[in-house]
């Protein structure tokens, strides 16, 4: 019986130690072949797989959901995706990508498939190992990644019309402006980035070389972060505005307009939400610092301006609405008479009783034959 036991330990340690030897050997060998144009084989693959999902299961099992029916987030989320995803992940119409035969694991088409939240957000924020699925966790917040998880719950249901209209109407991105420029990674969209034959196809006002607000900021608000060459806005689309879709929000939108033509301050902040934004010539403030500084200059601006209105319309998103709006605004800029085509976008929530401003977009470009 003792002898038994000695036998087969004997073996066990004679096998371990040859397995150990053929490990060792393989890996040094150059035999395996580690290019990403050399697949596994199934059973490899499947074991890969399960490890891959029972690990991302288990470790985003306890995550808490915030609430991902926003529209704020949802929009937020838009402008994430089109600048730092599609190339790996696709996009309403969109096929594939150079990048995306090349990539192995090959990345899952998420304009089609649709990825549990706490799952989406554990993947976005810790990548996975060995794949090109990056952890964007190190240079993103929660809520930034959480409004990404927003965007791709409803992305599956999008058509390509409605998802490049969602990316122009997304607001600015704050990590973009401290870098100058829009391209996180090299996969940015186009959508995002307002290419210059797109601009003139939703613009009827053509615009002086295509940088609305560049051509606007010199010559009517001589602010000082246009030298820092700011980055190229997505024409703000006013596709899917339809007049008095929202009556009530149109109304404050013209409350609003009127107060800034009347230099009437307390009237203007009234109806902007405490943590406002609002973008301007590529650039984007917090309402309390427009408050005390660039609100004075757009006032003084439109005070001897003469404004026409163009055209102004809504659109409802649950318990949000956008407005958008066009008006001409004439006014002497550096002596000079000049007609500027101004295009606004704002967001509006239901608060309580009325609604309030949570953000602003605002671009204008002289009318052309200026
Ligand atoms: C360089 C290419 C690349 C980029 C850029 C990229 N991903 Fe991925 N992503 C991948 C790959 C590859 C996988 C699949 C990895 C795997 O299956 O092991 C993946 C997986 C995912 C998954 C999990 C899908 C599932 O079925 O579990 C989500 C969610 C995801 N990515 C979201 C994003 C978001 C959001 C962005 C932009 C912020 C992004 N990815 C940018 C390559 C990329």
């Amino acid at each position: 019986m003792k002898q038994h036991i000695k036998h087969h330990s004997i073996t066990v340690a004679v096998v371990l130690g040859v397995l150990a030897i053929g490990a060792g050997a393989f890996v040094y060998s150059g035999i395996y072949n580690i290019g990403a144009d050399d697949h596994h084989t199934k059973p490899v693959f499947a074991v890969m797989q399960t490890l891959r999902e029972n690990s991302i299961h288990a470790r985003s099992k306890d995550i808490v959901v915030p609430d991902l029916n926003d529209p704020q987030l949802i929009l937020k989320g838009a402008g994430q995706y089109a600048a730092m995803c599609t190339g790996c992940h696709l996009k309403p119409g969109m096929n594939d990508s150079e990048i995306r035969p090349g990539l192995y694991p090959q990345p899952p088409n998420l304009s089609q498939v649709r990825v549990a939240p706490k799952e989406a957000f554990w993947v976005i924020k810790h990548g996975i190992k060995m794949s090109a699925m990056p952890a964007w966790g190190g240079s993103h917040d929660d809520p930034t990644m959480w409004s990404m998880v927003a965007f791709l719950q409803k992305l599956p249901d999008m058509t390509p019309a409605q998802y490049k209209d969602m990316v122009a109407k997304a607001p600015a991105d704050h990590d973009m402006d401290d870098e100058g420029g829009h391209s996180h990674g090299g996969f940015a969209d186009e959508d995002a980035h307002g290419a210059a034959d797109m601009q003139d196809m939703q613009m009827p006002a053509k615009l002086e070389s295509g940088h609305s607000h560049d051509a606007a900021a010199a010559e009517g608000h001589d602010h000082e972060h246009v030298e820092a060459a700011p980055p190229v806005e997505a024409p703000l689309s006013m596709e899917g505005m339809k007049a008095k879709a929202v009556p009530a929000a149109e109304a404050v939108a013209q409350a609003f307009h009127t107060a800034l033509q009347h230099g009437d301050r307390a009237a203007v902040l009234a109806l902007l939400a405490p943590n406002a934004s609002i973008s301007e010539g590529g650039h984007t403030q917090l309402r309390d610092d427009y408050a005390n500084g660039h609100l004075g200059e757009d006032i003084a601006f439109l005070k001897d301006a003469k404004i026409t209105p163009v055209s102004l319309g809504s659109m409802p998103m649950g318990d949000a609405a956008m407005v958008g709006s066009e008006s001409d605004i004439q006014a002497t800029v550096k002596g000079k008479l000049t007609t500027l085509r101004s295009r606004e976008l704002l967001n509006l929530k239901k608060d309580g009783k009325g609604w309030k401003i949570v953000s602003i977009q605002w671009q204008s470009a002289p009318v052309s034959g200026e």
